[in-house]
């Protein structure tokens, strides 16, 4: 079954142009807009005005900034405000915000009137680079993240770097993880340009930092067309580094570490672990330490949240889920920098361990 696409806009200012890209997509001017309480202030007057401008009519909600936006109390509560201001399935949604709008917004237009269009417009590093890419939508269950939601394509996705200014360097180094993660899986001329320009991309410079964020975009699009329901374990190389990264997050409890923080300390683990089994020569290995040591973490961050941890703990967190359900924890590796594959056997406990340590060992190194 053909995999139906989104058109990906990279553009500086890219709301200018909006209703020509709706007319474009075949997209009608009546749009529900989602925002997040921060996205809101920061974007808000401007999209509206514009959007006014050029014919459109909106209904606008808001939502707290934080993770817990994305439940079903929240969408419930959001389908009452849409059902009052007679939204039907002639109206689309568009998402103004990061990961957490990004989710919301495609679970409701998935589902409100058996799914209307979404659009999304990111406006986080990671967003833009991830998140609104591939269609995943979902909301939180308390048993678990991401747990109940849909594929939903959007039907636009429309990017501009420009709003990544008022980002804190934080998040600009969270959303990093992901687009390093591509220059790791995919494509070596892109890894090449990471090492040149990576200090230009997190100070937001031009161009580099609309190419790396288009890049990025691209691939992961690219690799979601291949295999959209991930049957062929080309979509599962998107999960470079995740499954350290998970454990990690667990043992946080979702606190005090952003998803790109613990994905750039899982995939120093993932290089160590594609070495230590012979996949990844030293060489790969070096020159993807190299990378990853470009990161800036929150002071005591690493301490905190790896360092001090025992591996055994680690290990049990990554496994904890999987046995529950009777699977096998599955690793991506790298066989050379820019290319990933999905190793499907189990792989020994000792050697997970030892790449655990081998990258503590690393981590505390560089600090001194
Ligand atoms: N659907 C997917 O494929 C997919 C992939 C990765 C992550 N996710 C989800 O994404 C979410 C995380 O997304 P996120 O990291 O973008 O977090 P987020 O949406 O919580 O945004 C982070 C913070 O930045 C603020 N913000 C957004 N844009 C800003 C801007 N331009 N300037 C200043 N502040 C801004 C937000 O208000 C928020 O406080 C998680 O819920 C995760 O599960 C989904
Ligand atoms: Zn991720």
């Amino acid at each position: 079954m053909p995999v139906p696409e989104s058109s990906i806009i990279v553009r500086t200012p890219v709301i200018d142009s909006i209703g020509e890209l709706y007319t474009a997509s075949g997209l009608g001017k009546k749009s529900v807009l989602l925002f997040d309480e921060n996205t809101r202030k920061l974007f808000g007057d401007e999209i509206i005005e514009s959007m006014h401008h050029q014919g459109f009519r909106t209904c606008e909600l808001v939502v707290p900034a934080r993770e817990t936006s994305k439940s079903v109390t929240s969408a419930w509560k959001l389908y009452g405000q849409m059902i009052e201001a007679e939204v039907d399935r002639g109206w689309n949604l568009l998402c103004i915000g990061g990961g957490v709008v990004g989710d919301l917004g495609g679970y409701i237009a998935a589902s409100y009137y058996r799914g209307i269009p979404v659009v999304q417009l990111p406006t986080t590093l990671l967003a833009m680079t991830d998140s609104s890419i591939g269609g995943k939508v979902a909301i939180n269950h308390p048993l678990g993240k991401n747990l109940i939601g849909f594929f939903h394509l959007p039907k636009l996705v429309l990017i501009d770097p420009a709003n990544l200014r008022s980002l804190p360097m934080r998040e600009i180094y969270a959303g990093m993880a992901e687009v390093v993660k591509y220059g790791f899986i995919a494509d070596r001329s892109f890894f090449d340009l990471l090492v040149s320009r990576f200090d230009d991309i997190v100070r937001l410079q031009e161009p580099w930092i609309s190419e790396a964020v288009s890049r990025s975009a691209f691939i992961k699009a690219d690799v979601v067309e291949k295999d959209f329901r991930e049957t062929s374990g080309l979509r599962a190389t998107l999960n470079f580094g995740h499954t350290f990264a998970h454990g990690l997050e667990k043992l946080a409890e979702y606190r005090n570490l952003r998803h790109g923080e613990a994905v750039t300390l899982g995939m120093a683990c993932a290089l160590f672990l594609s070495n230590r089994l012979g996949f990844l020569e030293k060489t790969g290995l070096e020159e993807g330490l190299e990378l990853i040591g470009r990161f800036r973490f929150p002071r005591g961050l690493i301490n905190r949240r790896f360092l001090s941890l025992e591996r055994e703990e680690l290990f049990s967190s990554m496994y904890s889920d999987k046995k529950k359900i009777d699977r096998q924890l599955r690793f991506v590796l790298l066989d050379r920098i820019s290319h990933a594959f999905l190793h499907d056997q189990e792989i020994e406990k000792e050697s997970v361990l030892q790449s655990i340590d081998d990258a503590k060992g690393w981590f505390s190194e560089k600090r001194e």
